[in-house]
């Protein structure tokens, strides 16, 4: 068994983040036409230091199992990245402690990119602002973008 299989192995043992997060920010889902695998990431946002970053990362798959040790080490290196600095990984990136991908398994690792670019797309680029004591306050003197959500 090479190291990286081994590695994979290890992985599943123990994945990460399976199952998705019912009050997600965003969700991607891609199918590989390679080999027909699917997978979906759900993304969470929080606030941290005055930036939008990624609480929480989560997948489901309908794919191999390199597919699944690869999301698993993404989900959690995704946590606390901007959704700039995530858009930038690649899928190599985000095989985390997996190392590079063998050129026989590169699509499954670009399975968990093409899910987590396609969350990407979905979030919405304008954070939430904090507003001041009162909307109206804070409607006399916009500071920043305000996203408003219609309630349900
Ligand atoms: Fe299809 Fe790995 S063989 S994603």
């Amino acid at each position: 068994m090479s190291d990286f299989e081994e590695k994979v192995r290890e992985a599943l043992a123990s994945p990460q983040n399976q199952g998705e997060i019912a009050d997600a920010d965003a969700v991607g889902t891609v199918g590989s036409p390679d080999c027909g695998d699917m997978l979906r990431m759900w993304l969470k946002f929080t606030e941290k230091d005055g930036k939008r970053v990624i609480d929480r990362a989560s997948f489901q798959s309908f794919g191999c199992q390199t597919a699944i040790a690869v999301a698993s080490m993404a989900t959690e290196l995704l946590k606390g990245k901007t959704a700039e600095e995530a858009r930038e990984l690649s899928a190599n990136d985000l095989t985390g402690g997996l190392g590079p991908l063998p050129p026989m398994k590169i699509h499954c690792g670009q399975l968990v990119e093409g899910a987590l670019k396609n969350a990407l797309d979905q979030t919405p680029a304008t954070p939430v602002v904090p507003v001041g004591p009162t909307l109206s306050d804070a409607m006399k003197k916009p500071a920043g973008k305000i996203r408003i959500v219609p309630l349900e």
